[in-house]
């Protein structure tokens, strides 16, 4: 090439102008702030459940091409990642969760290089993946299973969990799914039951194994080098039962699927587990990446273990005790965030996923506006200290959309559930995007009903609205991102006897933002004495004063304040 060329191009790349820039496969960083905190400490990180979010080429299902056409307005959200639920190939009996290929995209959702371009158009938007790890099982349909079941002699025989019936006819245990009816399936191939804690198509991979974990090891590698910033790991519960395999007490009663309940704690969370967890976190490490467990709890402690006991296991164990309120009732939240405050790690927030019940249906008391209560939960979620893990539609006040008729229902256990447990398909459908066809998911009848309520409940409409939840959510998370004391304070409960306004503090060197919340449908007052005025930030009612008066405070029904506090 001539020199005069190659100045040229030097030149051009002063200038900044040259062909369009390679996505770059950049490491999330572990650059740690001043108060010693981690990028996934300060982020905002947001669930896209693919199959709903977008669909770019009208066959009805949501893709990848459809999550990166819509990068912007996350951006204009202002989250920091996005969790993605599994979208690697798969029989889809439970929309994902049952992988066929932990290296691939699904077909229907896109490919590998797909996949690298939204992840590199997300960096440029400065937003990160994460992926989900389904550590548990894999589909019935992958190829180590499909080994694993072709032979007893089969060198992966032991890759997933087989045992001999107890006599004719009779599972090895009384063990049940957490999907309804027997962990086992017998198969006539081999005349063995294998054990799955969820569908029979996801039978379950035995940990124990270290080819097992070597190859799991590999799987997260192979995301890692392709720039992805963390997992959530998938029903980590479960991923070790008891290995003697001993029948479950009974209990009274039966489950939503007419089974007797039992005390199924032989199922989960064998010891193992964290020496598990910790290898696992040292693969994440090496390449600086955030961990996020799916961590059903029923209090703090069982919550804490996943932590590990030197924090060397999940950085972020969801904490759904809050979501497990389930309703709006400011002693219990604060009985919950106090707990979540005391907790060996970092706290993270979650309110709504694609397995529960939208948050608005679930707090909104009967009568009252979900607007208003959603407000008061995005308030909620990104004025706490700790990581808020929002669900797709939560900016809006997507509700749920569920099936009228059983013939309707798609997720099988809402088939066996039904009429009382009606499955997950309402809280999974279609983004509601715009006003027009299919409110803009795509041209195509979308795999699932979209909400009627899309014509007025849509992101393009709510953005012209500067009342609307969108702009709300994008008012009160960007205070988070440029307010350093809600990023980084303490978390100081105030009136803590009050029944209907939650309040607390957050305190970072010297400086005080409150944040109140009249969780009730009447007007309230409460008085603070940690200053005589606040200046206000953000309040989700239309007309405040720049600066109010703090004994006492007025709030509106459902009305969230914040404010930063002067003596
Ligand atoms: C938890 C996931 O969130 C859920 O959707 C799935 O059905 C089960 N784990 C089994 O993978
Ligand atoms: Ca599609």
């Amino acid at each position: 090439m001539k020199i005069r060329s190659i100045a040229f191009l030097i030149l051009l790349a002063l200038l900044g102008v040259g062909p369009p820039a390679q996505p770059q496969l950049s490491r999330p960083d572990s650059r740690q702030d001043a108060e010693g905190h981690f990028w996934w400490q300060h982020a905002v990180v947001y669930e896209i459940y693919p199959r709903s979010y977008a669909d770019s080429n009208g066959d009805g299902i949501g893709d990848l091409n459809g999550i990166t056409a819509h990068l912007d307005h996350l951006k204009s959200l202002g989250i920091d990642a996005i969790w993605i639920t599994p979208c690697f190939p798969s029989p889809q009996v439970d929309f994902g969760y049952d992988v066929a290929d932990y290296r691939s995209i699904a077909p229907e959702y896109g490919t590998l290089s797909d996949f690298d371009r939204l992840r590199g158009e997300a960096e440029r938007r400065g937003i990160r993946i994460i992926l989900d790890y389904v550590i548990n099982h894999t589909s019935d349909q992958h190829e180590w299973f499909k080994q694993s079941a072709s032979s007893r002699e089969n060198p992966r025989r032991d890759w997933f969990v087989w045992k001999d019936g107890k006599g004719a006819g009779q599972p090895p245990n009384n063990w049940i799914s957490n999907f309804g009816k027997s962990a086992w399936k017998l198969d006539p191939r081999t005349n063995q039951y294998y054990y799955h804690m969820f569908y029979p198509e996801q039978p379950d991979l035995n940990w124990r194994n270290p080819e097992v974990e070597s190859a799991m090891h590999d799987v997260l590698r192979f995301w890692f080098e392709r720039g992805v910033a963390g997992f959530r790991l998938d029903a980590v519960d479960s991923m070790f039962e008891d290995p003697r395999l001993p029948d479950n007490p009974m209990t009274a009663g039966t489950n939503q699927f007419g089974d007797p309940n039992q005390d199924r704690s032989a199922q989960m969370l064998a010891p193992e587990m964290h020496e598990a967890l910790r290898r696992v976190r040292k693969v994440a490490d090496s390449y600086r990446a955030v961990l996020i467990g799916e961590t059903w709890t029923s209090d703090i402690q069982s919550l804490n273990a996943f932590y590990g006991r030197s924090l060397d296991e999940l950085q972020l164990p969801m904490n759904f005790l809050l979501a497990m309120v389930n309703k709006l009732d400011a002693p219990s939240f604060r009985r919950e965030i106090t707990a979540a405050n005391a907790a060996n790690g970092w706290p993270t927030y979650v309110m709504s996923n694609h397995d529960i019940t939208r948050s608005v249906d679930r707090y909104t008391p009967e009568e009252a506006d979900k607007s208003q209560v959603a407000k008061l939960l995005a308030t909620l979620m990104m004025t706490l200290r700790g990581t808020p893990i929002m669900y797709y539609g939560e900016e809006i006040a997507m509700v749920n959309n569920d099936p009228k008729r059983v013939e309707d229902v798609l997720d099988p256990i809402g088939k066996l559930g039904w009429p009382k447990f009606k499955g997950r398909d309402g809280v999974r459908t279609p983004m509601q995007w715009d006003k027009f066809q299919n409110a803009g998911f795509g041209k195509g009848k979308p795999w699932l009903p979209v909400h009627p309520d899309y014509r007025t409940h849509n992101v393009e409409t709510q953005a012209k609205d500067p009342d609307s939840v969108l702009n709300y959510h994008k008012k009160i998370i960007k205070l988070r991102r440029t307010n350093s004391t809600l990023r980084e304070g303490s978390y100081v409960p105030l009136n803590e006897n009050d029944a209907h306004v939650l309040a607390f503090l957050r305190e970072y060197r010297g400086e005080k933002v409150l944040v109140a919340m009249n969780m009730s449908g009447e007007p309230r007052t409460a008085s603070f004495s940690v200053g005589s005025t606040a200046r206000t930030l953000v309040s989700s009612t239309k007309a405040v004063p720049k600066t109010v008066k703090l004994a006492p405070l007025k709030l509106e029904p459902f009305q969230s304040f914040i404010g930063e506090v002067r003596n």
